[in-house]
């Protein structure tokens, strides 16, 4: 971050800074040399933790400790001065930055950053709708040129609800900044020919919530760039176990780390990690050398959607075994959506995984479980889908909500990601809010149900599907038969 104007730099506190940039400097050679070297699941495992932390700092403790102090003590007042003009790397005030926060900020940056070259680092925030908030907030600022001009953004119409009325009420509605939805995003041509010069971001969902959405990250991001444009995306469903946008060129991905990063669904959670020197119109150039810093240094300072340091270890724990469970899951998952799309009263399967899918070649370009050439059970590139599927009942609303009422081992929950195995009616929970209009913009038909496969042996999921699809009554069956012939 680059220091006030008026900050006048004592030799006291100049001390401080040639202190902590030799400290930088240190944790730089780590993470080359020693970090950035590891497979995917030693990240995940310790991230940035090591045991010198840990015997200098943190009594030995093997696991980070949870910081819940709201502040922190200085020395005196050349550190205070320093810590607060950004110019040292402390953690001031837990709003702003936190020892707790700090270690999942950094190994969620390492594992989005894995296989890619350049820099990235993460910002922390309470919840998934926060990350988006903070991804999508500080492209939206008035130029000092342009003060009157009308702001635009593009964005996948297939997308979780909660985005949907953020971008739609929030910023369309009540800010008067246009969001312009994609209706067919594996289409680049239709992404280029809805950029204009007020245009300030394009943002993707994928695979999305609960449709399945997916596009060409690559060709999209060439779209944005060639327009000086970022491509946010939010990569929730797929976790850097099974893609990593910004190898592809996205210039920000967001996660909500309540869902599939942390199966537990011990609390909510959600981070933005960005690669170094994103692509922007705006001219604003602390943003577009560190994204991240910027967000969690300025914007996110003034607004306060910081993550409880409880909920950063919680998280950080879950996912040290991220990419294990979401291979477990994904074949879970596609032995259940094998299995259903034999069953006579499911309309349709949506999962990117099956191959008669649509986009089941686009998605089998970029969704791979990492590092399964070095997996003995492998030794092969692997492709994985994740564990959100959904499927169509036939019969309309009211034979879903049978077979929906009927699950029992399922939980009946608005959630994803689980260990557990979730069902959920988007068009009466998710994405309810959205409107009739918004819903058939994002594919959403009444008769859909998601479901997201746990780590349950797969039969036992199977078996509650099956027995709760026998519900349909025999007269329904039978009305149905006859309308076919
Ligand atoms: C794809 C996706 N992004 C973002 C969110 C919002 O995350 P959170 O509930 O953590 O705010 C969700 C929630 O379901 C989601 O499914």
């Amino acid at each position: 971050m680059s220091s006030p104007d008026e900050l006048q730099i004592t030799p006291g506190m100049q001390a401080y800074i040639d202190k902590n940039n030799a400290y930088l400097a240190q944790r730089g050679n780590y993470i080359k040399n020693t970090v950035k070297k590891w497979k995917f699941d030693t990240i995940a495992v310790h991230g940035l933790y090591n045991v010198e932390d840990a015997i200098e700092d943190y009594q030995g403790a093997i696991i980070e400790p949870v910081f819940m102090s709201s502040s922190q003590a200085y020395r005196d007042s050349d550190e205070m001065e320093c810590a607060l003009a950004y110019q040292i790397p402390t953690w001031c005030y837990s709003r702003i930055a936190n020892p707790s926060t700090y270690y999942l900020e950094w190994t969620l940056a390492l594992l989005e950053g894995y296989g890619f070259d350049g820099q990235t680092s993460a910002c922390s925030t309470s919840s998934g709708m926060a990350a988006i908030a903070a991804a999508t907030q500080p492209f939206l600022v008035h130029t000092q040129e342009h003060v009157h001009e009308k702001r635009n953004f593009l964005a996948t119409a297939q997308c979780y609800g909660g985005t949907f009325q953020l971008f739609s009420i929030r910023y369309m509605e009540e800010r008067g900044i246009e969001c312009r939805w994609i209706e067919d995003p594996s289409d680049p041509d239709e992404w280029a020919s809805k950029i204009d010069k007020n245009t300030r971001f394009l943002y993707g969902e994928l695979p999305s919530n609960p449709g399945q959405g997916f596009f060409d990250i690559k060709a999209v991001a060439d779209v944005a760039h060639s327009h000086d444009l970022p491509l946010i995306c939010d990569s929730t469903v797929a976790t850097p176990a099974l893609l990593r946008p910004i190898c592809h060129g996205v210039d920000i991905v967001v996660q909500s780390a309540t869902k599939s990063l942390t199966t537990s669904g011990f609390g909510v959670a959600g981070a933005i990690i960005s690669r170094g020197d994103i692509t922007t119109n705006i001219p604003n150039e602390a943003m577009k050398q560190d994204f991240c810093l910027y967000t969690k240094y300025l914007p996110n300072r003034d607004t306060g959607p910081n993550l409880h340091p409880m909920q950063a270890i919680l998280t950080l724990n879950d996912m040290r075994t991220i990419r294990s469970k979401m291979d477990m899951l994904s074949r879970n998952t596609m032995t259940v959506a094998e299995w259903l799309q034999d069953q006579s009263m499911v309309e349709s399967v949506e999962y990117l995984g099956l191959p008669n899918h649509p986009l089941h070649d686009l998605a089998s370009k970029y969704m791979w479980l990492v590092d399964a050439e070095d997996d003995p059970l492998y030794r092969k590139p692997v492709n994985r889908y994740g564990h959100l599927m959904s499927f169509c009942v036939k019969g309309g609303r009211e034979n879903t909500r049978v077979v929906f009422d009927a699950l029992q081992r399922i939980w009946r929950a608005t959630d994803l990601g689980r260990i557990k195995s979730v069902a959920t009616i988007p068009a009466i929970s998710t994405h309810q809010q959205q409107g009739e209009e918004g819903r058939k913009l994002a594919h959403i038909p009444p008769n859909l149900v998601r479901l997201c496969v746990g780590a349950e042996h797969p039969d036992d999921v199977i078996a509650d599907l099956d027995q709760a699809l026998n519900k349909i009554t025999a007269s329904s069956k039978v009305s149905m038969a006859g309308a076919k012939s």
